[in-house]
């Protein structure tokens, strides 16, 4: 996919354990003996603690959670974690009285087997995920004997995002009861320098912030935690049952004296590329907006409210129109227009006008909006050093004029032929997300989901302001021929203000002496080219703070990187190339230990002399088309973090959220 990358730069998790049964001071009176405080149904959670490690916006994070079972029989003891959607599961393991049993992660099919066995022998322990906006649930159950304890211990990476100007981490912090020693903390490491850290927690006051977190950096190293004590989670004032409750947010930056940053470790390097202060690029922007009667009330509110914010963002240099789609289509202006305040003050007028009506007729706003854009880029009007885009907002599938989704996407992909790209919102969940984002992939853009909510409005200006300052367009990253091997993404059809690219690759030669990049991109006033040289003697020295690093973090940045990307090529590959795809995908999800779409993680626990067996699984967004089949997952759930799914439920079909699935079932090894 092309341009900057946005997935939400968001990490999060949230760690607790659930005990079922008794309410908690219930379980508190009822207790027999002077138990610890926090206890709950004999169970007592002793210690959470999340150890984020970053180098160079790796994140490898670590939960671990341990609960003893005070009762006189035993129990069942749950781990819930919330994991960001972008990350990937690489190890999960169970501790019991002092024996480990670990993860294993496998091709889905083979889980799929060994799962099967275990629910044929009638043990089963379930895990269950479902999707919020920004997180995916991971939950475990294992019964625990009288007296004995457990530990919880779950791994995941990912790679950070550059969003306006900050990478994220987003923890939600939700114990289900008090715990003694709970703990947050993240050490960043960053070769340019940090140049910002902040950490905040939604949840408490200041005053018991500043006494339970720490937050400091200095030159490469940054570190912050965060260790409320029981007093300080009993006081929490805006949570329900005086326990710590919401997101704990961590955001940092590093400095960019150099536009670019090249980090080479055991043969693998990562290129950085994100300049700064450079003019912006002028855009021609048409504006795709769904009007059809399911957009009535609220979400039409808040999409009225949201152009009429971005309205105000507008350069005076970019060009713009909007096309209104119901059943028919309707165009503000025939052509583009240049956003003049007098333009600007009409589009505003335009804008509060707007009714919803009627049907769905997606191709041919599109098409409308395409050929606009595209007479645009041919006449004189638009300046020469402009860049063109579309934004799509719909909420729901094509029903009126051209309705299959291949059709429009075939029509769309011929009339953009690669020279722009569209970015399809979709609003809410009744929609065909995975058609959506097949479309924006292949014309070099993408899809977000916007969810239906008090702040939509902001969602939907959110996502204009990162696209709003393209400073680079046809962004080539170049390397000198035959040095690299097994190269990530390195052309992106745009660069946005606040956000980077990062390319990744192996050295053909681990011996070499010195590395040359070249980034070559359109800028608004000429073309520019950025050459980053380096010397291998110099970079060893300026990586040397070892005890920060991950010995192999670039080979599993570069692992994680192509994954996600090959995943991505996935959706719209066919036949033979989307099985080798596949494979690739695969060989590498198991070679590194990520539990992706194509695999899962298996825990096998033996259990009054039979086996129980856990699966982690990796959802999608786009409705859950890689939640195996195998579990009767719904396919299409609310994506909603307040309605999360527990047990298995009966599938819920929606009628396309199969389409595009880059699973396996049909793959043989
Ligand atoms: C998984 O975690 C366990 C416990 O920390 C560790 O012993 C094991 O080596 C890890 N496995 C992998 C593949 O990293
Ligand atoms: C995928 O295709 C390429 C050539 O197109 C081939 O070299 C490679 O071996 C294939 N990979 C797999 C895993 O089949
Ligand atoms: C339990 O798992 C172990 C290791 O995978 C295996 O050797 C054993 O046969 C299994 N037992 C049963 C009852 O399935």
């Amino acid at each position: 996919m092309a341009s900057a990358r946005w997935p939400c730069l968001i990490l999060a998790l949230l760690s607790g354990v659930a005990v079922s049964g008794f309410p908690r001071r219930l379980g508190r009176l009822l207790g027999k003996r002077s138990l610890p405080e926090g206890v709950v149904d004999g169970i007592e959670v002793y210690g959470t603690k999340v150890h984020c490690k970053v180098t160079s916006r790796f994140a490898h994070n670590v939960i671990t959670t341990r609960a003893v079972n005070h009762a006189d029989t035993a129990k069942e003891v749950s781990f819930n974690v919330e994991l960001p959607k972008t990350a990937f599961i690489t190890n999960f393991t169970l501790t019991i009285d002092g024996v480990t049993y670990p993860g294993n992660v496998k091709e889905k099919e083979v889980a799929k087997k060994q799962y099967e066995k275990a629910v044929s022998q009638g043990k089963t322990a379930g895990l269950v995920k479902a999707s919020g906006r920004k997180l995916e649930k991971f939950t475990v159950s294992v019964n625990v004997a009288a007296g004995s304890k457990v530990t919880f211990e779950l791994t995941y990476e990912e790679l950070l995002k550059r969003h306006k100007g900050k990478y994220e981490m987003y923890l939600k912090v939700q114990p289900k009861q008090l715990v003694k020693h709970f703990e947050i903390t993240a050490d960043i490491f960053e070769p340019q320098g940090i140049s910002t850290l902040d950490a905040e927690a939604s949840f408490i006051t200041n005053d018991l912030l500043s006494s339970a977190l720490t937050k400091s950096f200095s030159g490469k190293k940054g570190h912050v935690s965060f260790k409320p004590s029981l007093d300080q989670q009993r006081s929490c004032p805006t949570c329900t049952d005086s326990l710590l409750k919401g997101d704990f947010i961590i955001t940092y930056d590093v400095n960019r004296e150099s536009p670019a940053n090249v980090q080479i470790v055991n043969g693998y390097f990562v290129h950085f590329f994100a300049p700064q202060g450079l003019p912006v690029v002028p855009k021609n922007v048409v504006f795709v907006i769904d009007v059809s009667g399911s957009m009535h009330g609220r979400k039409m509110e808040q999409t009225k409210d949201a152009l009429l914010k971005i309205l105000e963002d507008v350069k005076e240099d970019d060009y713009l129109n909007f096309i209104l789609f119901s059943g028919g289509v309707t165009t503000w202006k025939d052509t583009l227009v240049q956003a003049t305040p007098e333009n600007i003050q009409e589009a505003r007028k335009f804008v509060m006008n707007i009714r919803d009506q009627g049907m769905t007729n997606i191709n041919d706003a599109l098409l409308k909006g395409i050929s606009m854009l595209n007479k645009a880029r041919e006449e004189y009007r638009v300046l020469e050093r402009s860049t063109s885009i579309v934004i799509m907002l719909t909420d729901g599938d094509a029903n009126v004029g051209e309705s299959r989704p291949e059709k429009i996407q075939e029509n769309v992909r011929n009339a953009i032929g690669g020279k722009f790209p569209l970015y399809n919102l979709g609003f809410g969940n009744n929609l065909n997300y995975n058609f959506l984002e097949r479309m924006a992939l292949e014309n070099h853009g993408l899809a977000r989901r916007i969810y239906e909510d008090s702040d939509a409005n902001v969602q939907l200006q959110g996502f204009y302001e990162e696209v709003a300052n393209p400073l680079l367009t046809d962004v080539e990253v170049e390397y000198p021929e035959n040095a690299i091997l097994d190269l990530t993404q390195n052309s992106y059809q745009h660069f946005y203000d606040g956000s980077e690219i990062v390319v990744a690759g192996r050295l053909a030669d681990e011996d070499m002496n010195s590395f040359k990049a070249d980034v070559k991109g359109h800028g608004a006033i000429n073309d520019l080219t950025f050459t980053e040289e380096l010397d291998m003697k110099e970079m060893e020295k300026a990586l040397k703070e070892r005890d920060y690093i991950f010995g192999n973090y670039i080979e599993r940045l570069w692992a994680y990187l192509t994954i996600e990307q090959l995943l991505e090529k996935c959706k719209n590959a066919h036949g033979e190339e989307k099985e080798n795809l596949t494979a690739q995908t695969l060989d590498l999800s198991l070679k590194y230990h990520f539990v992706t779409p194509l695999t899962s993680m298996v825990v096998t626990k033996p259990e009054d002399n039979e086996n129980k067996t856990a699966i982690a699984d990796k959802p999608g967004e786009g409705g859950h088309s890689f939640s195996d089949p195998l579990h009767g997952l719904p396919d299409q759930l609310p994506a909603s973090p307040d309605t999360l799914l527990r047990g298995w439920g009966p599938p819920l079909h929606h009628p396309s959220s199969r389409e595009g699935r880059c699973h396996l079932l049909q793959h043989r090894r």
